[in-house]
């Protein structure tokens, strides 16, 4: 699989003109979200002018066949040829699906990524994987295929309420976690209630570099990739929980909740060391506050645990840690020690 080229963007039309002059294709086509189509797509008019505009609607209820169908149907539509280029402009749910839609349409087609959302920068448009849900099953259906470039550029940020803002930070705090101290201790000093933008860009790259470095010696996740699930076999299902309650909360807000009780297991299973666990664990309650959930729940969260597509049969995987950075793949807890796990969430 070919690596992705990262392209931070101070001037986003230019790098983007650049790109196009690079790519050779025959037609252009732009997808967005009705969001991003009104918030951000008008910051690359100047350069995407002239490209066929394919819009879907927003959320990732929409990230589901029939909108993937309407992408394939307007390329077809439009003279789309397996020269054509599509650029996907929006969040995780656009780039997944773009994605997705350039790598089935003709048999795959190049796409280049613009993320607008900070989980999109960090994670989602970055790596290759692409895909849509199925029914209320996250990603189901998809292919790795990377895009011809990625275009990283902190101009979106600024549309970016809060909640979303906090939410992408909380993959970067696993990106933090699973590479170095240095980079761990940067992310923890960030100030999310004032947050300087400036100064979040050079940690966006670093991130995007830790998960680039990962990706690149396993593209398909067979083995160290598993490292980018930290926090999610935990996270998951709280996520899946808050959704069944009619409440659904952000993806990085899950993320973040499911670090504290994989960061718990890391310590009792791996030695994972107090002091940083402390650490994360208050830097996570102050920024991400607390999931609510009762021991009521815990059968319900061990089953969605269970049910998640990393594991191997009814053995639920973790990926955990033996110290910032010191990655371990592939473990197992009993569900005495998930059940500890979930009083550590619940109680810290
Ligand atoms: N979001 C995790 C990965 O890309 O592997």
């Amino acid at each position: 699989m070919s690596k992705q080229r990262i392209i931070p963007a101070t001037d986003l039309a230019g790098v983007l003109k650049t790109l196009l002059d690079e790519i050779t294709h025959d037609r252009l086509f732009v997808l967005t979200d009705e969001h991003t189509a009104t918030l951000c797509l008008p910051l690359l008019a100047e350069v995407v002018g002239d490209a066929h505009s394919i819009v879907i609607p927003a959320g990732d209820d929409n990230k589901h066949v029939d909108s993937l169908c309407h992408v394939w149907s307007e390329l077809s539509a439009h003279g789309a040829t397996r020269h054509s280029l599509l650029i996907n402009v929006g969040g995780g749910m656009v780039t997944d699906l773009g994605g997705f839609a350039a790598a089935t349409f003709k048999r795959g087609i190049a796409c280049i990524n613009v993320p607008t959302t900070l989980l999109a920068m960090v994670d989602a448009a970055v790596g290759g994987k692409t895909g849509i849900n199925l029914h209320s099953l996250k990603n189901e259906v998809g292919a790795f295929y990377p895009a011809e470039a990625v275009v990283v550029s902190s101009q979106f940020l600024h549309t970016l309420d809060m909640p979303n803002l906090v939410s992408g930070f909380a993959e970067m705090l696993k990106h933090g976690l699973i590479s170095t101290e240095e980079h761990w201790a940067q992310l923890m000093r960030y100030d999310l209630n004032a947050p300087d933008l400036n100064a979040l860009q050079p940690l966006i790259m670093e991130s995007i570099h830790t998960k680039e470095h990962i990706v690149e010696q396993d593209p398909t996740e067979k083995n160290i990739r598993k490292a980018l699930n930290l926090g999610h076999t935990l996270g998951h299902a709280f996520e899946t929980l808050a959704m069944r309650r009619g409440a659904p909360c952000l993806h990085g807000y899950a993320v973040a909740w499911g670090l504290i009780g994989e960061l718990y297991l890391s310590h009792v299973r791996e030695g994972f060391p107090i002091d940083k666990l402390r650490q994360t664990v208050a830097f996570i309650k102050e920024v991400y506050g607390t999931f609510d959930f009762t021991c009521k729940d815990y059968e319900e969260l061990y089953a969605l645990m269970q049910h998640d597509k990393k594991n191997v049969g009814a053995t639920i995987n973790f990926t955990l840690l033996g110290g910032i950075g010191d990655i371990r793949i592939n473990r197992t807890a009993t569900k005495e020690e998930i059940f500890e796990m979930l009083d550590f969430v619940r109680e810290c």
